[in-house]
């Protein structure tokens, strides 16, 4: 038929209950810069990222997931930013070891949170690792970021702690220094990612494994729009990336928009907000 819009066949999603780890961005600041969204002379809302902040968390709530906290510590501004504090996955807690100076304090504060949870299996990473910044678990296996801040070796230290596959990616653009923030994980199978934020071997390891992925177009990956946490049908996005959005609902899923603006300011959206608690 002549005008009409070819679409691929939807199918039915289905959400499962999650269980997150946030932290309130009571102490949230800019300053200092270890990536290029951060400008500590431009000024920032404590307030503001604790109003947007709280939108998402209440947000998580009513789809029906489970969010816990860890409570803030003051000096440590980027530490509402959880998903770099640990990886968990079927129980095992491997915490982060962060490349700045400025967040290596944090890790002590997730170390001490899984203890006293009651999470048995738990250590630091002996290599550089910013947890679920750099390491994404669909399912079957982790997705590994290396070229800015988790370390190389790390992605063997997490293949062995987890026992799972590891596929390693190497991101090449400054803009997209942590892979959350150019590949996001949305279940069943299927990813969305921004291609020119890996190098090109680690396009074509991407094409190969995951042909039929969502791909980002630079202006929703500037918005951060594949910062995203997907519960295997909502999947929460910032508000601006609107192509994305499209995208997931021609494929049936429900994307959820967000507006996390003031935490992009420290380079981080609604996934660095967000550490998912695998048991
Ligand atoms: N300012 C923080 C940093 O540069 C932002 C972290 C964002 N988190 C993320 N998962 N990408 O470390």
């Amino acid at each position: 038929m002549q005008g009409s819009t070819e679409r691929r066949p939807t199918h039915p999603r289905t959400a499962s209950r999650r269980r997150y780890l946030m932290c309130r961005p009571t102490y949230f600041d800019v300053t200092y810069s270890i990536n290029v969204w951060m400008d500590p002379s431009r000024p920032t809302s404590a307030q503001t990222a604790q109003e947007q902040w709280k939108r998402l968390h209440d947000t998580f709530s009513t789809l029906g997931h489970d969010v816990e906290l860890i409570e803030p510590v003051p000096g440590l501004p980027d530490m509402v930013f959880s998903a770099n504090g640990a990886m968990v996955v079927d129980g095992s807690v491997l915490v982060a070891r962060f490349r700045n100076r400025q967040r290596a304090d944090e890790a002590e504060a997730y170390l001490d949170w899984f203890r006293a949870a009651g999470w048995s299996q738990v250590r630091q990473a002996e290599y550089i690792n910013e947890g679920e910044g750099d390491f994404l678990f669909t399912g079957t296996e982790i997705l590994a970021g290396s070229g800015f801040r988790s370390d190389q070796r790390a992605h063997h230290e997490v293949r062995d702690f987890f026992d799972r596959p590891v596929m390693s990616l190497t991101l090449i653009d400054p803009r997209f220094y942590h892979l959350d923030t150019a590949l996001s994980v949305l279940g069943h199978g299927e990813i969305m990612y921004y291609p020119d934020a890996f190098s090109e071997e680690s396009r074509s390891v991407l094409s190969e494994r995951f042909p039929e992925a969502i791909l980002a177009d630079e202006a929703d990956a500037l918005v951060f729009g594949l910062n995203a946490v997907s519960d295997g049908k909502n999947v929460i996005l910032p508000r601006r990336a609107t192509g994305l959005a499209d995208q997931l609902r021609d494929r049936g899923y429900t994307p959820v928009g967000a507006d996390l603006t003031e935490l992009l300011k420290a380079g981080g959206s609604v996934k660095c907000c967000t550490l998912e608690l695998r048991e």
